[in-house]
């Protein structure tokens, strides 16, 4: 596959795949004692990246503690729920978004001025860093899945206390946090169920 688009029309992919990104694929409290290293997590990245984003902002920034004393900053902003399998986990990912990621849209989208759009204009900027944020956080989850290892995504947190722990100069700011490692499928609860298509969706 290259980066310039010049990949052949894809086909289905084969459903043992399909099984491992989604219907196979769990949230994962509990993990087993073994490494991610940093070459697995800049790999997660970099297939991660290449998800789409408007105006290609890509606004999602990544931080992630591996080491103890990293993980002791973040403990006391965690619901006690969360404590436990943050401490287990091999690696805690901070999914955050760059409040001045429009700064970076001559490099990312050289053919037109997006960048004066948000200038100024809050509001936009808000919305814009949100949804994409969040959408790169999904696309992130699924290359991690992809690469074999595990997530446990946890919006059970206090926003201001991870920003003025990690991101005191305001530029960077949390959307969610996610466990990453190799989860311990003993001790999954069953699987809770989905809607139907005739639940969640409309065919207009
Ligand atoms: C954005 C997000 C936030 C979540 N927050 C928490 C959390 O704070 N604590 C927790 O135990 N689980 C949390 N979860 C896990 C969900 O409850 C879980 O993904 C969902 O029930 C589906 O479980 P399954 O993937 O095993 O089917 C969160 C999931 C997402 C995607």
């Amino acid at each position: 596959m290259t980066e310039t688009g010049n990949a052949a029309q894809p086909a289905k992919i084969a459903n043992d795949t399909l099984n491992q990104l989604f219907r196979q694929a769990r949230t994962h409290s509990a993990w087993l004692p073994k490494r991610v290293p940093v070459e697995v997590l800049r790999e997660v990245y970099e297939l991660a990246r290449w998800g789409p984003t408007s105006a290609n902002s890509t606004p999602a920034r990544f931080v992630f503690l591996e080491s103890e004393a990293a993980k002791a900053r973040l403990l006391p902003a965690l619901s006690p729920g969360n404590v436990e399998k943050t401490k287990a986990a091999p690696v805690t990912v901070i999914v955050a978004w760059d409040t001045e990621f429009y700064e970076k849209l001559p490099q990312l989208f050289p053919h037109a001025d997006m960048r004066s759009h948000f200038v100024g204009n809050q509001r936009l900027i808000d919305e814009t860093a949100l949804r994409n944020g969040s959408l790169q956080g999904g696309y992130f989850i699924l290359a991690a899945r992809a690469l074999g290892l595990d997530c446990g995504p946890m919006s059970g947190f206090d926003a201001a206390k991870v920003n003025a722990e990690f991101f005191p100069d305001g530029k960077w700011r949390v959307n969610f946090l996610c466990n990453l490692g190799y989860g311990d499928r003993s001790k999954l609860f069953p699987r809770n169920p989905r809607l139907e298509f005739e639940e969640a969706c409309r065919v207009l």
